[in-house]
């Protein structure tokens, strides 16, 4: 088991440091079509918004999304990286309210399975260029592969976004227990996205809470719910941020309460210094080899 907490990377003879005040969240769900993407996009617009520096890593790195969600058509993705044709530095392109962002490829077989040594590179690069920003946003892949576990373990906060229905509750109890079990996560957030209302979001969060409670030991906490609006669809066929094309639509406000409150524990996260990739464990664990 790859021990997360405990131990602080910067207690390590290491490197990859990033500059103390850089957040790296991850978001992840289990399930495929929640909204992760669409999450990470809009809270990076929100953040952006209020001042802050985002840049999103695309963790989807065999389906790019987040590039034509936002409407840009990079020359060069993560592809060129791995194959040592580009620096990591040079393939960040601009997306809307200067926000940035690493793009990942689409159809590249092997960018879905990555071997440890390639995982490794990424962040290698990854951190070499984050250390800027204030934020970094992770939107990995639907399910529980490797590449999932290991992006999400990388970052010093995960949120896992829900919606009401069964099944995403129990795909995110399944990540959320490998996560666990396998790497010592020992908090969570859980944020709502695609229901009716708060009510709907706290529901559903309450019975994913009541399984973590009984059989886990990791904590998780409600993070909100974003309301199901069909702006978000609109949106997404015209490849802009409902945030940016539909400022006052309930999604957009949701997605900015969101944005609010995670930057609330911004100087918190800052002054405990807990913002950087837990190499080490990473670079110690067996799971991962392969
Ligand atoms: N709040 C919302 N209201 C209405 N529809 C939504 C909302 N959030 C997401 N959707 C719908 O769900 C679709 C999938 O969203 P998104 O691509 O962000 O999911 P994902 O979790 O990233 O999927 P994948 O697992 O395939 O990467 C969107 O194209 C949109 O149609
Ligand atoms: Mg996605």
């Amino acid at each position: 088991m790859i021990k997360k907490y405990g131990t602080n990377s910067r207690n390590h003879e290491s490197n990859n440091i990033m500059k103390e005040c850089t957040r790296v969240v991850s978001f992840t769900s289990g399930k495929g079509g929640v909204g992760k993407s669409n999450t990470v996009l809009n809270t990076a617009i929100s953040l952006a918004d209020m001042g802050r520096s985002v840049l999103i890593l695309d963790a989807d790195l065999g389906l790019a999304n987040i590039d034509v969600l936002c409407g840009v058509t990079p020359k060069r993705s993560i592809k060129e990286v791995l194959e040592g044709k580009a620096a990591l530095k040079d393939i960040i392109v601009e997306g809307p309210m200067g926000i940035s962002l690493i793009p990942a490829s689409s159809g590249v077989e092997y960018l879905a399975r990555l071997t440890h040594s390639q995982r490794l590179t990424i962040l290698n690069e990854v951190e070499s260029v984050a250390a800027q920003y204030d934020y970094l946003l992770i939107d990995t892949a639907a399910g529980i592969g490797t590449d999932v576990l290991f992006f999400n373990a990388a970052a010093s906060e995960i949120v896992c976004v829900i919606n009401g229905e069964p099944t995403s509750l129990t795909d995110s109890y399944a990540v959320i227990k490998v996560l666990t079990q396998n790497y010592g996560e020992k908090k969570i957030s859980v944020l709502a996205n695609n229901v009716q209302n708060d009510a709907e979001g706290r529901r559903a969060f309450n019975r994913l809470a009541q399984v973590t409670t009984r059989f886990l030991p990791t904590k998780i906490s409600y993070a909100g719910a974003i309301p199901s609006d069909i702006s978000v669809s609109e949106a997404v066929k015209q490849q802009s941020p409902v945030s940016t094309l539909f400022p006052s639509s309930s999604v957009a406000r949701g997605f900015r309460a969101f944005a609010r409150k995670l930057d609330e524990e911004f100087y918190e996260h800052r002054v405990k210094g807990g913002v950087q990739f837990f190499f080490q464990q990473l670079l110690e664990g067996e799971v991962f080899s392969g």
